[in-house]
């Protein structure tokens, strides 16, 4: 098997606390070797052995590929309207959703799968490397069985969310509906999907339908995971932390005792910026998360309604200057904090053994992301130590 050496970094972000070089384990002047995918050297540009292969980054910097928990990736549709509305006024409710419904409904395979590409490209370009995806916009059981037979064709952290939102043909047997997900449908999709997801919140599920939801989910094998706190102080991040949900993902209203429930758990709170902004809310306090002790991760939620972004380096410059990360944190909270959501070992960092997962900034360093928001920073992507994206400047 060959190796490759990558070279001349002027700062290598490696998430490996083991260096003593802070949280990032951030090395200067560095170099790293990769074989077969995996990584298999990480040290200094002068102390750096002989590889079958050398690339020169010239000062470049490279950080761990971004690991994106949270995409709603399956639909068709847009709605920028919707947006403009809000920007004008109009409060966000989960009463879009069913607007992405119907156009997802009515799309053929070839253009939701068409859609979920052109997604995975952005994100590739921007420098996400892994991504979780959920359905959620075919609510029924035809259409969710349709969205992640197309979604594991392009990841292996597919999610399951029969329970985003009660369908209009249900209106007024919300529980006939819970049924539904938790039988005929979580059936037919579990075979597709890694992770069970339910959205409990204010017009979505309440805590006993989203416990029922999540419940069925775990016995039919899957992984929990929840939409929580999104749009009030609710019973979403207690019931995540009483099933043992990997991630309790929003976080935008949470009380006291919500924060001493997660620092206790194993729960990872995954932040959105994209959310907030899109829809003009209040944002959540990191700062808070973090001194209490909580893991945190930041995702982009990309989907059509609440947040149509596909850039983490726009949530991290959202997370610094609102919602007050470091830049140190929200780098972790993109990489490693993301990995630690999707309960991935084999990515977010660049460690010996894990995945050649990177990406060369035309930056200093990492904190050129949120100090440059809306510049193009990657140069290039690598997967498994594989070009996939190249920048053509
Ligand atoms: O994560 N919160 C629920 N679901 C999505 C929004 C979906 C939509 O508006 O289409 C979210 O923000
Ligand atoms: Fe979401």
């Amino acid at each position: 098997m060959s190796t490759t050496l990558f070279t001349d970094i002027a700062s290598l972000v490696t998430n490996d606390v083991t260096l003593d070089k802070g949280l990032l384990g951030e090395l200067n002047n560095a170099a790293f070797i990769e074989e077969s995918g995996q990584i298999i050297w990480v040290g200094s540009s002068a102390s750096a052995p002989s590889a079958d292969s050398k690339v020169s980054l010239e000062g470049k910097s490279v950080i761990p590929g971004f690991v994106d928990s949270h995409a709603h990736l399956v639909f068709a549709g847009d709605r920028s309207l919707e947006f403009e509305a809000r920007m004008s006024g109009r409060a966000y409710s989960v009463g879009g959703i069913m607007t992405t419904v119907r156009a997802t409904r009515e799309a053929t395979d070839e253009e939701l799968d068409q859609n979920i590409a052109t997604q995975v490209v952005e994100m590739y370009r921007g420098g996400i490397t892994t991504f979780e995806t959920k359905g959620g916009y075919g609510l029924d059981v035809e259409h969710e069985l349709r969205s992640l037979k197309l979604a594991v064709a392009h990841t292996e952290d597919v999610t399951f969310l029969g329970g985003h939102v009660v369908p209009e043909e249900y209106k007024g047997r919300a529980d006939s509906y819970v049924d539904l997900v938790k039988g005929e449908m979580l059936e037919a999709c579990a075979p597709y999907a890694r992770w069970v997801d339910v959205f409990c919140d204010d017009g979505a599920f309440d805590y006993e339908q989203s416990k029922a939801i999540l419940q069925a989910g775990i016995a039919a094998g899957l992984l929990p995971r929840i939409h929580a706190n999104q749009l009030s102080q609710g019973r979403g991040v207690e019931l995540a932390v009483e099933l043992g949900c990997a991630s309790a993902d929003h976080c935008t209203h949470l009380s006291a005792k919500d924060i001493e429930l997660l620092a206790g758990s194993n729960t990872v709170a995954t932040l959105l910026p994209g959310a907030e902004f899109s829809t003009r809310s209040e944002y959540p306090d990191a700062r808070r998360l973090v001194r209490a002790g909580v893991t945190v991760a930041l995702a982009t939620d990309c989907n059509p309604g609440s947040s149509y972004t596909s850039s983490m380096a726009f949530c991290i410059a959202v997370a610094v200057r609102d919602m007050h990360f470091t830049p140190e944190q929200a780098l972790w909270s993109a990489t490693l904090g993301g990995a630690k959501a999707l309960q991935r070992e084999d990515v977010g960092s660049i460690a010996i053994g894990k995945s050649a997962d990177f990406v060369v900034l035309d930056a200093p360093s990492f904190r050129h992301i949120p100090y440059r928001p809306g510049v193009d920073l990657v140069v290039e992507t690598f997967i498994s130590g594989t070009s996939i994206y190249r920048s053509n400047k």
